[in-house]
């Protein structure tokens, strides 16, 4: 953290990961502000709110608060008739990963943040590893980084995850030493069953063979290094031809199922 300086905007979900990682910008001295998504999930989007609203009290943090139907015309809920209609998918995770990235950066952009902290923690950034590999996707596999710079002409801001060494299982610890409120909901979709899975075999592994997540990213990043990839190498980015936000293609993901929602 300490080369990277700017205005800085924390993403908070109301689960541990994301406040932890407030906290512990506070506890560097490193001004920011909170930014939070409403999905429109019921029980579980109202709580969350709650959440980061009391946390943002608690530790006098500006928080703002935006509805997702205002960027993706639809609530998170009002998405599943078209994921399964438009990808044969029972839930809409993917849709909701792709447009809390797409509006977290949009919305950052716009109000002259220079990053973005997630909450990404070790036991992200070890599973995103292993599902790379077991699909074979190489340009992905060295994405997985604690850093990402700003990139002006794509209109991309930098990225940051402060908990990217640290294992899930001390934050727990952490939460739960300091009695900080975090959302006990759970989303009704449920995140990637898949990357779960891998998670819970890399945290059976890591009791045996001490330290093996660390090793793992470590490995990447040394390979990386030696071989001199940088992370954009392999794939071009340009700006999308309607938004002007990073895409791969001429027309950005955000755009294009944008196009198709009534
Ligand atoms: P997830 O993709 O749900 O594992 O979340 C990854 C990171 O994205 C979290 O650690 C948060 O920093 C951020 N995030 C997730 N959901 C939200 C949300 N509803 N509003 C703002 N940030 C979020
Ligand atoms: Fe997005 Fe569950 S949090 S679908
Ligand atoms: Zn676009």
């Amino acid at each position: 953290m300490k080369h990277v300086r700017g205005r800085m905007i924390v993403a908070v979900s109301g689960g541990k990961d994301s406040l932890v990682s407030s906290i512990m910008l506070k506890r560097l001295d490193i001004e920011h502000e909170l930014f939070h998504i409403n999905l429109g999930i019921p029980v579980f989007s109202d709580e969350s709110l709650s959440v980061v609203s009391e946390f943002a009290e608690q530790y006098r943090l500006k928080l703002n608060v935006v509805n997702i139907e205002d960027y993706a015309k639809k609530t998170i809920p009002e998405y599943v008739p078209f994921a399964k209609k438009m990808y044969h998918k029972d839930k809409p995770c993917a849709l909701c990963g792709l447009f809390k990235r797409y509006i977290m950066n949009k919305w950052a952009w716009e109000h002259n943040f220079d990053y973005i902290i997630t909450g990404h923690n070790l036991d992200d950034a070890a599973s995103t590893i292993i599902m790379n590999i077991m699909g074979q996707n190489i340009d992905q596999l060295f994405r997985v980084a604690p850093v990402i710079e700003r990139k002006e002409n794509v209109k991309m801001v930098g990225k940051v995850k402060p908990l990217y060494w640290v294992r899930e299982d001390l934050i727990k610890q952490y939460v739960s030493k300091n009695n900080i409120r975090t959302v006990q909901a759970t989303c009704p979709y449920a995140a990637s069953v898949h990357q779960n899975r891998i998670k819970d075999a890399l945290r059976t592994f890591e009791k045996t063979e001490h330290n093996f997540m660390v090793n793992l990213v470590k490995t990447i990043k040394k390979i990386q290094k030696i071989k001199n990839i940088s992370i954009s190498k392999n794939v071009e980015v340009l700006p999308c031809e309607r938004c002007g936000f990073a895409t791969t293609s001429k027309v950005c993901k955000f755009c294009r199922i944008i196009e198709k929602v009534d």
